[in-house]
This record gives structure tokens, sequence and C-alpha cells, in this order.
């Protein structure tokens, strides 16, 4: 059997959302999202125990909702796949634990997976396998890293935030604008009926010509641009937005020049962003590489990138064994050679 007929249970439960899918190569059966933005709302941000416990409630009843939906049974999967870490330690824990209890009751392999390396796995539903070497951008609510992929399953980080990720970024400046959680969508709209010329903000530039990110100073910048009160909240949010992606794209089209990819990829909660699409796109066009990016709706947290990616270790033999843990600390890759970051 080839990787791309392979049946796999996709497990997501590493932060606020309980995602269930069943993936079958590059054909989605089953993608189901529980969201519970609903339960952390009032709290201005995600309450780790409260998480835990609404996973373990919902978890199982959409497993079998996921099996049904895509006609499968427990004994014709090939493989349950599960993120293993980066995350919130307990969230983790009850997907690990579920996967664990289900893959040996079926008596099918198991396989934890990286979340990083689960938003990139995202593009293949789109675009098919991914093409290597690879230089893939991944941003989040938790991770803004430019990676380097030689070859299947290896990573190397070329970038990384130094201080709040992309994601976390557009969280913030959205509770400064007083527009909700999650900050992103909200300030992609708002910023398409504004002008990013209106409000001066500066786009970080590391003066050490590293490739690594920083938004802490352009968040301070909106902060003082929002009390000033002079400015519309769209054209706030159209000059942060567009700074974000001039940093974004300046420092992703640096590492394209300086290692040649077969393809550039986007991914992560931001890869929805409209603006950064086309910003990453041109990106790939001058550097003459294909540009792979998820589906909007695949970008953000959910099941699928995450059978997919399990898919296509499973496919090279690996398998995780019953002592398979959560991490909330998981590095996908090390640093570049001689570098400290
Ligand atoms: O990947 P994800 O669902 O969760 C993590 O792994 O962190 O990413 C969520 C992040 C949030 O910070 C959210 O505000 C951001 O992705 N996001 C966006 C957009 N959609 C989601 N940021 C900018 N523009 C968007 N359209
Ligand atoms: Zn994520």
């Amino acid at each position: 059997m080839t990787s791309s007929e392979r049946l796999v249970l996709g497990i997501e439960t590493s932060c606020d959302e309980t995602a269930v899918a069943v993936v079958q190569g590059t054909v989605i059966r089953a993608n189901l999202i529980a969201s519970q933005i609903d339960l952390h709302d009032r709290y201005g941000g995600v309450v780790p125990e409260l998480a835990s416990r609404r996973h373990i409630e919902r978890l199982a009843p959409l497993v079998d909702e996921a099996l049904s939906t895509a006609g499968a049974s427990p004994h014709q999967l090939d493989g349950i796949a599960v993120t293993c870490g980066p995350g919130l330690v307990g969230a983790l824990a009850v997907g690990v634990a579920f996967a664990k209890a289900f893959a040996h009751r079926a008596d099918r392999p198991l396989i934890g997976v990286n979340h990083v390396e689960g938003h990139l796995y995202a593009t293949i539903f789109a675009d098919g396998p991914l093409l290597l070497p690879a230089l893939a951008l991944v941003v989040s609510g938790a991770h803004s890293d430019l990676l380097w992929i030689p070859a299947p399953g290896k990573y190397r980080r070329l970038g990384r935030s130094r201080d709040d990720a992309a994601g976390e970024a557009f969280d913030k400046v959205a509770r400064l604008l007083d527009l909700g959680y999650p900050g992103g969508p909200a300030i992609d709209r708002l910023a398409a009926g504004g002008e990013a010329s209106k409000v001066p903000l500066p786009v970080p530039r590391p003066g050490d010509g590293s490739l690594d990110f920083s938004f802490s100073g352009l968040k301070t910048a909106v902060a003082r641009a929002v009390a000033a009160k002079t400015y519309d909240p769209a054209d706030i949010a159209a000059s942060f937005q567009a700074a974000v992606v001039a940093h974004l794209r300046g420092q992703t089209e640096r590492a394209a020049q300086g290692h040649r990819p077969a393809a550039l990829v986007l991914a992560g909660g931001v890869a929805a962003n409209r603006l950064l699409r086309q910003a990453l796109a041109a990106v790939a066009t001058r550097a003459g590489v294909p540009f792979r990016v998820p589906h909007p709706a695949l970008c953000t947290d959910n099941a699928a990138m995450i059978a997919a990616a399990g898919a296509a270790r499973l496919a090279r033999g690996e398998r995780s064994g019953w002592d398979l843990d959560a991490w909330a600390e998981l590095p996908l890759a090390a640093p570049e050679p001689g570098r400290s970051s």
C-alpha cells in the first residue's frame, strides 16, 4: 500500500479546539472541530484546566462521529495520529491518552505528531505531497518560524520570533482595538476598509542580518496610535497588518535568496491572512518556485493536518510506543549550525 492510500485517524487537542479527522491520502473523509471559544472568552484567554476538561468530554463522541461520517471502522484504520506537542501539556495529555487506548484496543499503529509539522502537512490537501527542499514560514498563535526542509521529516530552523508569535501580535492588537478573540480574522476584515498609509508604524528590521522576527516594538507603536485617539481603527488595522506582512515577507525573501528552495510553503493560523498569502505568493513568483499554502479553512488548528503528517511518518515505517508522552515544548528543528537562536 502507498502512503497516498493510507486511512488515518487524526486527533488534535493541543489548545482550545478538540479536533478529529479521518484522512485517506489527500482526501479528507471527515474533519470535525469542537471549538472552546465560548468557554474561555469570559476569561480573556485559554484556561488550561477548563480546556483539558472540555477535551475529555468532547473527544470520544467526536471520534465516533468522525468514523461514522467517514464510513470507517477502527479496524480499517492504518494508524492513529495524535498531536503530542508542543502545546498545553494537560490538553495534549487528554488526546495522547485517548489515542493510546484507542489504538491499543483496535490493534492499530500509533504515531505521535508535532503540531508544527502538522501545520505544514495541511498543504497536501490542495497541492499534493511536499516538494523538497522547501522553505517554509509557519506563523500561528504560538509560532513564527522560518524552516528549511531538506528531506521528509528533516527540519532546520533558519529564524524564529524573538518575542511574540505573529498570531499573538494580531490577537494583542485586536484586543487594543476591542475586536474580540481570535483577533487575526477580525483585523484581516477591518483592515480591508482601511488605509495602511494613514498610520506611520515601523516595519521591524533586526539589525544583525539574522532571519529572526520581532513584533513587540510594532505592538507598542500600535498601542501609542490607539491611545492618540486620532486614527480610524480601520486605518490602524490596515497599517499594522501591512507592517507585519512586510516584515514576514522581507525575512522570507532573504531566506529564499540564500537557500534556493524547490517550493515556498506558508502555513499556520496566520496563513489564512489574505494580504500575507498575496505577499508570499509574490515572493515565490520572484524566486521562480511553486507557492504552497493550505486552503484558508485548514490553516487554523484541525486534525486533518495531524492525520496527514502522521500518515507520512507511518509510510516511512515510523510508529510510537505505548509510552508516548505529551510535551509542552517539542522543538521540530534544531537551529541552523553556528547560530544561537
Ligand atoms: O494555528 P492556530 O490555529 O493555533 C496555533 O497553533 O497557535 O493559529 C491561531 C492564530 C491566532 O493568533 C489567530 O488570530 C491567527 O492564527 N489567525 C489570523 C487569521 N486567522 C487566524 N491572523 C491573521 N489573519 C487571519 N485571517
Ligand atoms: Zn496551530
